[in-house]
């Protein structure tokens, strides 16, 4: 038995839902009001024979006591582990996160040491290379900018703190040298600047040439505490203001963020020059509900704005809290999200315009365009509109941030901006759009399938309560890396288990299952190990195509059925199904007959 399972076992969902929830039995069940969002009348149920909760009203979301307390305590997972293996009286080995804390302890010294070295003699290049830049010694030292020195000083250094070298070394501060083997300072000669956590803990650097020297950014590699594509620079420093105003800002590059808080904007972040990722929305979001894009305005920077829209908008069209996404987890997501995009004029970045206009920069700022109004022009310029296919596919990206706009009299407008930008009538658009919509996914067809479905057989599928599901569907993507494009719109919460909802995300994220592996605590590991041991007979795309769409089917029809057990359940006990829920019942119905069917 894993250690989470070991701790299920051991606790009991209903007493441990009662610390936070006043719970009424109902029949099988238990019922409540839903601590994740205000209600009056209870849609939140219990079920102590699966262990799970689940919401029936504007969350719509559910889980295991993980999911829970990650949600209720705002905890990531590794916390939640901690947490519920204390209650459930259960010893860890020793954990990443005591691991960890050695490599918070050399990134905090190390930064402390490059900081000090900018004062130093051989600082004197670094002091002018950021006096040229205009940056006050104030604002320096609340983004502790420092200063690299060569001829391996942070190692002297580090060794005569008494830090370890292999801290160091797992830190990215440190890099051993293949032919020599010596260790050797990873940065030197570079403005320094620490990369803070929420919680204002430094796990990494971003290090900039002063000359020509390449890379222009030097950054910590992948580390344990570490993973630029996690990260929001300055959001230690932002979110503060960020929640007084309601309003985000994000930028592409250190400099960008570090100008815009020298000149007082304390709400700007920056997305460290990628596209941003879904884990950096679910940070952003919970702090705010209004974000401003500020992107260069170069090609490049307008591609990466689509595409960072295109990912991020899984979680914003959600418009729930992330399950188990770490910092979002615990929030309620009440408010929709409002993205607005700033264009900034051509040649400048965030920084250059700040310094010479900073006007311009605050009415850009509170004139952004609204996402979907700068997206149609934007795509019409990235699909060829002088073919019906390359209308369509326009039409197809487009729509769905125009559907998940508030109002129907602002999606009459945009549905018909969007006519006009590609040449058709608002009929042609409509019907193209909703015969899309309509079209039922592709899946197998008929049980003929199933036995050309390598390695299922139907008795190994048959059991939809048990785990062998959910591994058999996890162990498919994970091992068949060719259909890792299927998994990109999954919903996490299709599997029950919040520690393979939180292998999932990890794993669509990362990509692959060696980085995967390089960042999980030892616990998820674990459970990664056993899935990846299952063997999976070798197959064609089209077997494996089939074999997962029967999966994903049952994982849907298994979710919807559990919903209805929860309501019928409530029923038989004598609470009646509130009336917001016949809906919900409605739909539920239709999709366990469309599936089944
Ligand atoms: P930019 O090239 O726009 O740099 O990259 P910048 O922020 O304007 O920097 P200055 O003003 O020239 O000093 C934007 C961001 O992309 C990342 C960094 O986070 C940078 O701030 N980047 C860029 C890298 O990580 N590595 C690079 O080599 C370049
Ligand atoms: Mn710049």
């Amino acid at each position: 038995m894993s250690v989470v399972d070991d701790i299920k076992a051991r606790l009991d969902i209903v007493d441990m839902v009662s610390g936070y929830v006043t719970l009424q039995k109902a029949g099988r069940n238990f019922k409540g009001l839903c601590p994740f969002h205000t209600e009056k009348t209870p849609s939140f149920v219990v079920s102590p024979e699966r262990q799970s909760w689940r919401c029936f009203g504007a969350c719509a979301a559910g889980g295991d006591a993980f999911s829970f307390v990650m949600r209720s305590d705002n905890l990531e997972f590794g916390d939640a582990l901690r947490l519920l293996a204390r209650k459930a009286g259960v010893e860890l080995g020793p954990s990443s996160g005591e691991k960890r804390d050695g490599l918070y302890t050399v990134n905090a010294e190390a930064a402390r040491y490059f900081q000090d070295a900018l004062k130093l003699p051989q600082g004197a290049t670094a002091r002018d290379y950021l006096k040229g830049r205009g940056l006050s010694s104030e604002v320096a030292k609340r983004f502790q900018l420092g200063y690299s020195p060569s001829g391996n000083s942070l190692k002297a250094h580090l060794a005569a703190m008494g830090l370890s070298e292999d801290d160091a070394l797992k830190a990215g501060l440190l890099r051993q040298d293949e032919e020599s083997g010596q260790t050797r300072d990873f940065f030197f000669n570079r403005i320094m600047f620490p990369i803070h956590d929420r919680q204002g803990r430094v796990i990494g650097f971003g290090a900039r040439a002063m000359g020509d020297a390449a890379p222009k950014y030097l950054n910590t590699p992948q580390t344990p505490v570490f993973n630029k594509s996690d990260t929001v620079y300055a959001l230690h420093l932002a979110s503060e203001r960020m929640k007084s105003e309601g309003v985000g800002v994000v930028v592409e590059g250190y400099m960008d963020a570090i100008t815009a808080h020298e000149f007082g904007y304390a709400n700007v972040v920056a997305s460290m020059g990628t596209a941003l990722t879904e884990r950096q929305v679910s940070q952003l979001r919970t702090l705010a509900s209004s974000f401003v894009l500020a992107l260069d305005p170069d090609t490049a920077g307008q591609e990466a704005t689509l595409r960072s829209l295109e990912s991020s908008w899984r979680i914003i069209s959600r418009q729930r809290p992330p399950s188990g996404s770490g910092l979002g987890g615990g929030m309620i997501w009440r408010e929709p999200i409002t993205l607005r995009v700033a264009p900034l004029p051509a040649g400048m970045d965030p920084d250059t315009l700040i310094r010479s206009d900073r006007e311009a920069w605050e009415r850009g700022i509170e004139q952004a365009t609204p996402l979907v109004e700068y997206l149609i022009p934007a795509m019409a310029s990235r699909f060829d509109l002088s073919t019906g296919q390359g209308k369509a596919q326009a039409a197809d990206a487009v729509f769905p941030f125009i559907a998940s706009t508030g109002n129907a009299f602002d999606q009459e407008r945009y549905t018909r901006l969007l006519a006009d930008a590609l040449g058709v009538s608002m009929e042609a658009l409509k019907a193209s759009v909703s015969r899309q919509r309509r079209a039922p996914a592709p899946r197998a067809r008929g049980r003929g399938d199933a036995a050309a479905a390598p390695g299922i057989s139907s008795d190994r599928l048959a059991d939809d309560s048990s785990r062998s599901l959910d591994d058999y569907t996890l162990a498919l993507l994970l091992s068949k890396p060719d259909l890792r494009e299927h998994a990109q719109d999954l919903s996490p919460d299709l599997f029950r288990h919040t520690e393979d909802r939180e292998l999932f995300r990890r794993w669509r994220e990362r990509g692959t299952v060696e980085k995967l592996e390089e960042e999980l605590d030892e616990t998820l590991r674990e459970r990664l190990a056993d899935l990846v041991r299952k063997q999976m007979e070798p197959a064609d795309r089209r077997q494996l195509e089939a074999a997962l769409r029967q999966c994903l089917d049952r994982l849907r029809i298994r979710q919807l059925r559990e919903r209805q057990e929860a309501l019928l359940a409530s029923e038989e006990a004598g609470v009646p199904t509130p009336r917001h829920l016949e809906p919900e019942i409605e739909s539920v119905n239709a999709g366990i007959r469309e599936l089944s069917g």
